[in-house]
């Protein structure tokens, strides 16, 4: 427990003293990457993914501009966005190397703002426009954030790349265009789509497990690598959401929750879901993931009795790291033959260390789930500890989430194995497409970097 608490000291200090941080640090360089080589227009690509596992987060190099101006940012689900640091952003709150606007001949300034608040930090600037390349793809006249102040950048890590903005890759109605005055525009994968580059309305993910630090893991615009996943993917209705005043839309890739069991040693419990349903939001831009209270408390109850609630998160043996048992999830509105899809994840991969850089070493582990009450995030969130055992295949035009288990989890996901799912009684269910009164809801649910404690202690203040 103390070493928690240290430990939660020690990120906030790193936190606190960013502005201390040497102001002539330079981004480590890393091995070179394998793009696989687009030649044709409106051909499916695969980009590799950085794993920077000490920050927590999967990071993609793209270039802005001409001549382009490289930058490694975190691709993100769970926002719609690309920003990056622009020329003004002061030192002591952009950690990284800025972009150059006037080194672009092909930027056009804008004077309309950009505000991006996350579950941690927040970013201003304004929009700007220009090319963007990224593994091969070249998107023309993307519009994108050029930030001039920061709250909460992420700091430097020794021996990873400087986490220098965020690629969002969630709906273009969550823009702050959008949001502010209804101007759309193409968001990144949506321009990749409408200028023809790839070709099929889709990008699938593959995290790779959440330990395996460096390139690990692999984006496909426009495609599917069949050897990315075991099973079959089973495909799922993406839900929308409706707030007050707000036309319903898809914001971000939600899906519908039915049930929650868990299977240790063959056997599986009964749901521990309270509800008949929930939607919750796939977010590769978080580290871990949040979900019901009593949701988290009933499944420790059966798979870590032991586990403590300290601080908003639940400390756990290390142990069960090693266990065999698996979370078995029951998603609905599924578009298969069968109504509900069943996809299991390994216990041990909710399993992070505390208080050491990995479990062999740490003395108190901490369980990947976070519980939070829905108002505090404004979603339920499956981030980076539940998505690193799947394939996700984005649809963004059917609006569908294709999932399949990762070859690495030795699982297989169907509708052979049965999670039993409430029906009727309920109290604040979300039945089908999401229906949500808190206010804090029209942000991106990122929350991630020094999340871990950064995000629990939001909760706590
Ligand atoms: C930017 O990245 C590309 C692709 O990795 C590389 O070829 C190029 O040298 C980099 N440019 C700079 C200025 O580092
Ligand atoms: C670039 O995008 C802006 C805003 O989306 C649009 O007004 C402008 O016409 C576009 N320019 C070109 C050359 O396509
Ligand atoms: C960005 O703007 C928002 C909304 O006005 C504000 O709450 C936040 O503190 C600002 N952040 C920075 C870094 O300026
Ligand atoms: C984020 O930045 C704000 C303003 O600089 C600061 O007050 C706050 O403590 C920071 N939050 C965290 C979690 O470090
Ligand atoms: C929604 O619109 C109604 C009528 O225009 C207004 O009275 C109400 O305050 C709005 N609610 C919110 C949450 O903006
Ligand atoms: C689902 O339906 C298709 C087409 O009817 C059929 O070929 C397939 O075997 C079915 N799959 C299962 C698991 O029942
Ligand atoms: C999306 O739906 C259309 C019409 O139903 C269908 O033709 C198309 O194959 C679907 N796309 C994908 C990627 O499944
Ligand atoms: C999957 O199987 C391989 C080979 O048996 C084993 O090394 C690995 O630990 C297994 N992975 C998981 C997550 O159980
Ligand atoms: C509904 O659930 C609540 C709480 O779990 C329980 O107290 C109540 O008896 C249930 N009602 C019905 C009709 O099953
Ligand atoms: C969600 O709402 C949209 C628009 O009202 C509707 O077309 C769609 O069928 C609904 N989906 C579900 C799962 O109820
Ligand atoms: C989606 O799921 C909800 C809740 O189970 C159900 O009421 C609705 O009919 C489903 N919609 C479709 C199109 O399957």
């Amino acid at each position: 427990m103390v070493a928690i608490y240290l430990w939660a000291v020690a990120l906030f200090t790193i936190v606190g003293v960013a502005s201390s941080v040497d102001p002539i640090h330079i981004p480590l360089k890393r091995t070179s990457r394998i793009y696989k080589s687009i030649s044709r227009r409106a051909v499916a690509g695969s980009v590799q993914l950085y794993n920077a596992v000490q920050q927590g987060a999967y990071a993609i190099d793209l270039s802005i501009g001409t001549v382009g101006q490289n930058f490694t940012v975190i691709l993100d689900t769970g926002s719609t966005e690309l920003w990056v640091p622009g020329p003004n952003c002061p030192k002591t709150q952009c950690f990284g190397t800025l972009f150059n606007t006037q080194a672009s001949s092909t930027y056009v300034a804008t004077s309309d703002p950009i505000s991006l608040v996350y579950g941690v930090g927040s970013d201003n600037g304004t929009y700007g426009r220009d090319t963007v390349t990224l593994g091969g793809y070249q998107v023309q006249n993307l519009s994108f954030g050029v930030i001039s102040s920061a709250a909460n950048s992420s700091v430097p890590v020794n021996g990873e790349p400087y986490l220098n903005g965020i690629l969002g890759l969630a709906f273009p109605a969550l823009t702050y265009a959008y949001k502010t005055h209804k101007a759309q525009y193409d968001p990144f994968i949506f321009a990749l789509w409408k200028q023809n580059q790839i070709p099929q309305p889709i990008f699938s993910i593959y995290l790779g497990p959440r330990t395996a630090a460096g390139e690990t893991g692999l984006v496909t615009f426009g495609g599917i690598d069949n050897t990315k996943y075991s099973g079959n993917l089973q495909y799922l209705q993406v839900q929308m959401e409706t707030y007050p005043n707000i036309t319903a839309n898809y914001y971000h890739w939600n899906i519908l929750l039915l049930g929650l069991a868990a299977t240790v040693d063959g056997k599986q419990s009964s749901n521990f879901l309270g509800t008949s349903g929930e939607t919750v939001a796939l977010d590769t831009g978080t580290t871990l993931s949040y979900m019901p209270q009593d949701l988290v408390a009933s499944m420790l109850k059966v798979i870590a009795p032991n586990a403590i609630y300290i601080q908003g998160i639940y400390v756990v043996d290390c142990n069960l790291a090693s266990s065999t048992g698996t979370l078995d999830f029951a998603f609905g509105n599924a578009t298969g033959n069968s109504s509900t899809t069943i996809l299991r994840a390994p216990i041990s991969s909710f399993v992070l260390p505390a208080d050491s850089a990995s479990i062999g070493t740490a003395q108190n582990c901490i369980w990947g789930i976070i519980p939070i009450n829905i108002q505090e995030l404004g979603t339920y969130l499956l981030g980076d500890t539940f998505l690193q055992s799947f394939y996700v295949v984005h649809d963004f035009e059917n609006h569908t989430i294709g999932m399949a288990s990762a070859p690495w989890t030795n699982l297989s996901s169907g509708s052979s194995v049965a999670v039993t799912t409430a029906t009727g009684n309920n109290s604040g269910a979300n039945s089908g497409n999401q229906s949500n009164s808190g206010s804090a809801n029209l942000k991106s649910v990122t929350c991630l970097t020094f999340a871990l404690v950064a995000c629990v202690s939001l909760f706590l203040l």
